[in-house]
């Protein structure tokens, strides 16, 4: 979604603000813009629509717009084309007031009319124009006076950056759902959507609450709840390497990310398996073992990957701890009704902690009266704030837009929940738990032998990278696999992809298939084995070509069958899809190369997503 991006200090502004706009261009947008204060009295702004080297070379880098105090952001259309026009920072009529923009303005057609009728003239298609123009009209030389008439008006969800021409060296920031956070040092303070825009600069960074209004100068960060009341909000340390949010010679950041997983499922396990090996210890995340006990049922929600994340465990779930699941996408929660009883748990699975869907289901979860686990990556964000438990997920920063290593460890902590609620089930004795956690253990090594083998994974990409239509199968945890794996093709290569369940396909779907049509075959639950080789015959048959996904034991039953066999060490059962992700997370990865695709940036996608 929009990235948001203001400096003031005793620097250029444009240059940070640039710097900045590029941490973020990873979240997706369209264009981009820049408003500094000149220090005499006017606002220069520069936008540009397409991507942010079109703003870097309009304004020579920066270096055109002279000023230490300015507002910066990258646009993800929603009301009005991605035009240069459309772009923000949006400057009311009189020059004086401009700001930048995150969310929607639910009432811009009724605040609009109204400022029509006083005069008002308005220069774009944007919901978010009427802020700058309503700012302007109750501005009389206060800033945070004006700011504040006219968030009083606005509904919907936003995250607002704002500069006016008299003041030359205030930003003032205000958040309503949307992500934003502020940080300063002795003689600079920055305003940002997200952390990496102002890793390089400070590390200590306040999360703003909800309704809150912030007012930054060189040096200070001042905030105030919705009644005017200064608020003392604690800085987060936010101990995430800058090297970390960077590509570390790899060509991409996903091929980085995807590299990483070992790592990632290292440290999302550290520390939660206790030392015997025999047990899974997640008090850190509040989950006592009393809590634990208590559970009846788990309702899962989230939204792309972070449901599939959710798919996986509620397999888990049921097959190991024998405990209810259900897992609803975020955005459909409010309208299903759910139905909670007492003993459930709802858990909220999501990379960013900001995705607006996804806050909605957990207050939905809230104000039924059911607890709230929070699986996130990101410390201190929305979700994370706001839910009962929070088991963060430690993956780092994810920069490129189609996620792999945050997918991974949701799976792993979700595993992990999956295995401690199943030790209070009394079918599961300790030889079946000191298997699934010796093998858990085991994993990382397992996901470091499967990502040095990527040749085959090539192979395949580069037989089948031009085929128009992709339908993954499998059954079980191999069929949730599926679902992540069918995503992530279809997000960075554009290829048309669909998941099916194996016995699913027949029932319809099969019309589809014709000679040359790829089925990827995710075949890596031994019990499921035989069946999922009767959906591969039926498939071949009409025509289709077969890239199998099975283990080192099951390979020799798909040897016949696969066009291409692709085979990842031998785990637990439960384990599988950890080990599924890799290849076909790679497949999809090349794939997009050879189809030239912008891998860390795919068309129309945002990485977070902070409008329902
Ligand atoms: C976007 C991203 C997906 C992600 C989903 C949920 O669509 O492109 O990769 O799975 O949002 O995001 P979250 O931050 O809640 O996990």
């Amino acid at each position: 979604m929009c990235g948001i991006v203001g400096f003031t200090g005793d620097a250029q502004a444009a240059p940070i603000l640039l710097y900045g706009l590029e941490r973020l261009e990873y979240r997706g947008y369209d264009s981009a813009g820049i408003t500094v204060n000149s220090g005499a009295g006017t606002l220069l702004t520069e936008k540009a629509s397409g991507r942010l080297a079109n703003l870097a070379v309009r304004t020579d880098n920066g270096t055109t717009l002279r000023g230490t105090c300015g507002i910066g952001h990258t646009r993800w259309a929603t009301h009005g084309e991605p035009t240069d026009n459309n772009a923000h920072p949006h400057v009311a009529s009189s020059g004086k007031i401009s700001i930048v923009h995150n969310g929607i303005i639910e009432n811009y057609r009724k605040l609009k009319d109204w400022l029509l009728d006083k005069g008002v003239k308005f220069h774009s298609e944007t919901d978010t124009e009427v802020v700058s123009q309503l700012i302007d009209y109750y501005y009389e030389g206060d800033l945070l006076n004006a700011v504040r008439k006219a968030v009083y008006k606005l509904e919907g969800s936003y995250a607002l950056g704002i500069v006016a021409a008299d003041e030359p060296s205030t930003i003032i920031g205000v958040r309503k759902e949307g992500p934003l956070i502020a940080a300063y040092t002795e003689d600079a303070a920055y305003l940002a959507s997200d952390v990496t825009a102002i890793l390089k600069y400070c590390r200590d960074v306040i999360y703003l609450e909800d309704d809150s209004i912030v007012v930054i100068k060189p040096g200070s960060v001042t905030c105030y709840n919705k009644y005017g009341k200064v608020q003392n909000l604690t800085p987060v340390t936010i101990d995430w390497d800058i090297e970390a949010a960077q590509k570390g010679g790899y060509a991409h950041y996903m091929l980085k990310e995807i590299y990483e997983q070992p790592r990632v499922l290292r440290d999302t396990l550290a520390g939660r398996i206790t030392e015997d090996g025999g047990s899974v210890n997640l008090s850190e995340a509040g989950l006592t073992r009393e809590i634990l006990r208590s559970v009846r049922k788990v309702h899962i929600v989230g939204c792309g990957s972070a449901y599939h994340a959710g798919v996986v465990a509620k397999y888990q779930l049921e097959s190991f701890a024998r405990i209810a699941c259900e897992v609803t996408l975020a955005s459909e929660f409010r309208y299903s009704s759910p139905v909670v009883q007492p003993g459930t748990l709802c858990v909220v699975i999501s990379q960013s902690g900001e995705t607006a869907d996804s806050i909605a289901a957990l207050r939905e979860a809230k104000s039924l009266g059911v607890s709230v686990l929070a699986v996130v990556n990101v410390r201190g964000s929305t979700i994370s704030r706001e839910a009962d438990y929070v088991l963060y997920t430690n993956a780092g920063p994810e920069i490129a837009v189609a996620t792999s290593k945050a997918y991974s460890a949701q799976v792993a902590a979700m595993t992990l929940l999956a295995i401690a609620l199943a030790e209070f089930n009394s079918g599961v004795n300790r030889e079946s738990l000191l298997a699934v956690l010796g093998d858990l253990r085991k994993l990382p090594d397992l996901a470091e032998k499967v990502l040095a083998d990527v040749a085959p994974v090539q192979l395949a990409a580069s037989r089948y990278f031009n085929r128009g239509s992709v339908f993954f199968i499998g059954r079980g945890l191999d069929y949730a696999a599926a679902l992540e794996a069918s995503l992530k093709l279809k997000e960075i290569s554009y290829i048309h992809s669909e998941a099916y369940a194996g016995g699913e396909l027949k029932h319809g779907t099969i019309s589809l298939i014709e000679p040359g049509t790829l089925v990827v075959a995710v075949a890596l639950c031994s019990k499921l084995a035989e069946k999922i080789e009767s959906n591969i015959k039926e498939v071949k048959t009409r025509g289709a070509e077969v890239l199998a996904v099975t283990s080192e034991s099951l390979a020799g039953d798909f040897a016949d069958s696969g066009d291409i066999v692709i085979t990842v060490p031998d785990t637990h059962e439960l384990l599988t899809p950890l080990l599924a992700a890799l290849p076909l997370q790679l497949f999809a990865y090349y794939t997009a190369l050879n189809n030239g695709c912008d891998i860390d940036k795919p068309r129309n996608l945002a990485k977070s997503v902070t409008v329902e």
